[in-house]
């Protein structure tokens, strides 16, 4: 079964607007989603007849924000098949998740000499805190390369393991759309000692996930790509891992004692959630659960499967050669995100006139700039599709494609 996307886009409030009367056609979910009224809904009931803050009172209203958020966790962590509730860590977004482990796992583990292995297609996220580690530890931080289209190129994969600690890959490339083999990276990295990070920020919208099926060690992503909203990300770690990591951000909650001479912190998850949480956040977060676990995921897949391959013939049968959509064709080993380039005109501009016509594209480096240098490209024109995303999307960017290149015609 694929999905009704009529009925799925009348849960979109913004989606129903026009803008300077013209219909929204959305095609930059890999930058944020949009969210649907049950998540809304979900948000306004917290503000409306919960607010209180958790774990600090006894009152109705404390321990009832508690349960909520609590709850969250449980079906997050369900969501992604994590065997204890205790090994989600909510965080503000997917770079804090990756800065976590780079800090507090990567200080207390890696030495001079030691390496972190990360890919080509890396976005910024998984890609700086890395360096950071290095430049303080003495650490390289080495690169997979790519095929020429935009696969990773693991030929020598046995060398560049040499002296790993960490493996630390993108499920799903927010440029290209590639899907890498994170099983077989995680099994690799397992086999020379190493760990294996997962950033699955634009895996975990889009596909069934399994961390099991994984057999990462860590997996990070971002709460507003997936319907919920934007100020929360998950770190999922194993309990034995996250349990032997010093804590990162010292404050409330993450504590089980302070006196004058020290603290004793508290037991996970707690230990890396300081301060108060973003509560109404983890209680969208979990409606947002709700929301894509009642249209199933196996149906979200089987969809964006269906429309990415759409777009890739509507757009090469249009505009053959005169446009560059880049990443693999294979559907796959690809998701839906279309990285364009058109003729010669620049992404921005490509972008600008797309807008007149509502078609929302992001245009730029995409927070890849290794990878666009690989591209041999500056930027370009994203974009990128989703559960409320049909055909006539795919037709309305096609159309403004074909108006943007008499415009620039001369
Ligand atoms: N990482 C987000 C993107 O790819 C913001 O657009």
């Amino acid at each position: 079964m694929t999905l009704d996307t009529a009925a799925v886009k009348a849960d979109f409030p913004l989606l129903n607007n026009l803008i300077n009367d013209r219909p929204i056609i959305y095609l930059d979910s890999g930058a944020t989603s949009q969210k649907p009224q049950q998540v809304l809904d979900a948000l306004n009931h917290y503000y409306e007849h919960l607010n209180a803050n958790v774990h600090r009172g006894a009152y109705y209203l404390a321990a009832a924000a508690t349960d909520a958020t609590e709850n969250a966790r449980l079906r997050v962590a369900n969501f992604i098949n994590a065997p204890a509730d205790r090994e989600i860590i909510f965080t503000k977004n997917a770079t804090e998740a990756i800065n976590l482990v780079s800090y507090t796992w990567g200080r207390a583990n890696l030495n001079a000499g030691d390496v972190v292995l990360i890919s080509s297609l890396e976005h910024h996220a998984n890609i700086v805190p890395w360096q950071q580690l290095a430049a303080e530890k003495g650490c390289e931080v080495r690169w997979i390369p790519l095929t020429d289209d935009g696969q990773l190129d693991l030929t020598d994969l046995d060398r560049m393991l040499e002296g790993v600690k960490m493996v630390a890959i993108s499920a799903a490339s927010n440029v290209l759309g590639t899907l890498p083999p994170v099983r077989l990276l995680a099994d690799a990295a397992h086999a020379v000692g190493a760990l294996c990070l997962v950033d699955a920020s634009q895996w975990v919208p889009h596909r069934p996930t399994d961390v099991a099926e994984f057999d990462c060690d860590f997996l990070v992503f971002t709460g507003h790509k997936m319907c919920g909203p934007t100020g929360i990300g998950v770190l999922w770690g194993r309990a034995e891992l996250l349990e032997a990591m010093p804590p990162f951000l010292g404050g409330g909650e993450m504590i089980l004692n302070v006196t004058q001479e020290g603290f004793t912190a508290n037991e996970i998850p707690w230990k890396f959630e300081a301060g108060t949480p973003p509560i109404a956040e983890m209680i969208g977060l979990g409606a947002a659960v709700d929301y894509l676990e009642n249209l199933g995921m196996e149906n979200i897949v089987a969809h964006e499967t269906q429309l990415t391959g759409y777009a890739l013939r509507t757009l090469g049968d249009r505009f053959g050669e005169d446009l560059i959509i880049h990443g693999p064709q294979d559907l796959t080993i690809r998701g839906g995100v279309l990285s364009l380039c058109y003729k010669d005109v620049h992404p921005h501009d490509l972008s600008q006139v797309l807008d007149e016509r509502g078609v929302c594209v992001r245009a730029g480096h995409h927070c890849a700039k290794p990878l666009m240098r690989l591209l041999g490209v500056g930027a370009t024109a994203r974009a990128s599709l989703y559960l409320y995303n049909d055909e006539s999307d795919v037709d309305a960017l096609a159309d403004a494609l074909e108006a943007a290149g008499q415009f620039f015609a001369f």
